[in-house]
């Protein structure tokens, strides 16, 4: 775990996301210590992935401010979000199903490089986004299916290219949307290993409904409810709150019940 002294690599301050009249984030506040995994937790439509997408850019803020290290990333777009160190990954997986893991991989670096207009670029860059899609799939365990096309993929494999894609850029702070959603039994462990393998030198918000997950892989936990934070403690305290298993937990599915 990260010393509880170090800095900040990540801060929302009252952050409020509306949907018209609807409130979907309210007045939300959250840090995350540099190395520190946070996980995000709370009932369907808690407003964990609208927070994650207003971090990512991809949602407007209606009021508040979110800072990455000491930037004010606020009012910056997506790629520039992406350019100051934030990466992401989907609660639907979002890779081409089509392309090769490869292809995805090499995608990613090029649209890291150069924007989405490659083709005005001098093609002397490429041997180094071809090492680096290569050192990625290693890195996410893809070295043997470098050439096989996503679509043949278990899903677990899938939220491997999804994750590899996200890491290209070798993010400070990464924002996980469920990685667990849709991964078939079997390659639950695999993925989890994954995750602690991602998570070591960054900054982790992991949004996750699979609690043993999240109490093997979190530092601490934020509970939201209908878009504002309950509660933030270690996994342990969380699992003990009466409240956070009255509204969320139940009594069954909280680890150590
Ligand atoms: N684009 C949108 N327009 C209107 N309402 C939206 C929009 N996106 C999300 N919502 C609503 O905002 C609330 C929060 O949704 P959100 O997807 O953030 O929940 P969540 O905590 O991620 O849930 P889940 O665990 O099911 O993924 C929900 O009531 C949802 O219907
Ligand atoms: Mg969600």
């Amino acid at each position: 775990m990260a010393p509880l002294t170090s800095p900040p690599a990540f801060a929302c301050e009252q952050v409020a996301v509306r949907f018209g009249a609807f409130r979907a984030v309210s007045d939300v506040s959250l840090q995350l210590r540099s190395g520190q995994t946070l996980a995000l937790i709370g009932p369907n439509g808690a407003g964990k992935t609208t927070l994650i997408n207003a971090i990512s850019g991809r949602v407007a803020l209606a009021s508040g401010r979110i800072r990455l290290g000491d930037v004010d990333i606020t009012r910056l777009p997506v790629h520039r979000r992406a350019a100051a160190g934030l990466g992401r990954s989907f609660q639907i997986i979002n890779i081409f199903h089509d392309m090769t893991v490869l292809e995805n991989l090499r995608l990613a670096a090029q649209s890291r490089a150069f924007g989405w207009q490659p083709c005005w670029r001098p093609v002397s860059g490429w041997p180094a986004l071809e090492r680096r899609a290569r050192e990625v799939a290693a890195l996410v365990g893809l070295e043997d299916e470098l050439d096989w096309p996503v679509t043949m993929l278990s899903h677990g494999k899938q939220r491997s290219v999804e994750i590899g894609i996200a890491l290209i850029p070798d993010p400070k702070v990464l924002l996980l949307d469920e990685p667990l959603a849709g991964v078939g039994q079997a390659e639950i462990e695999p993925t989890m290993a994954l995750l602690q393998q991602v998570r070591k030198g960054r900054s982790v918000l992991l949004v996750e409904h699979n609690m043993e997950a999240v109490d093997k892989i979190a530092d601490e936990v934020v509970v939201m409810v209908s878009g504002e934070v309950l509660m933030q403690d270690r996994p342990s305290a969380v699992w003990a709150n009466a409240e956070v298993r009255r509204l969320y937990l139940g009594s069954e599915a909280a680890p150590h019940a």
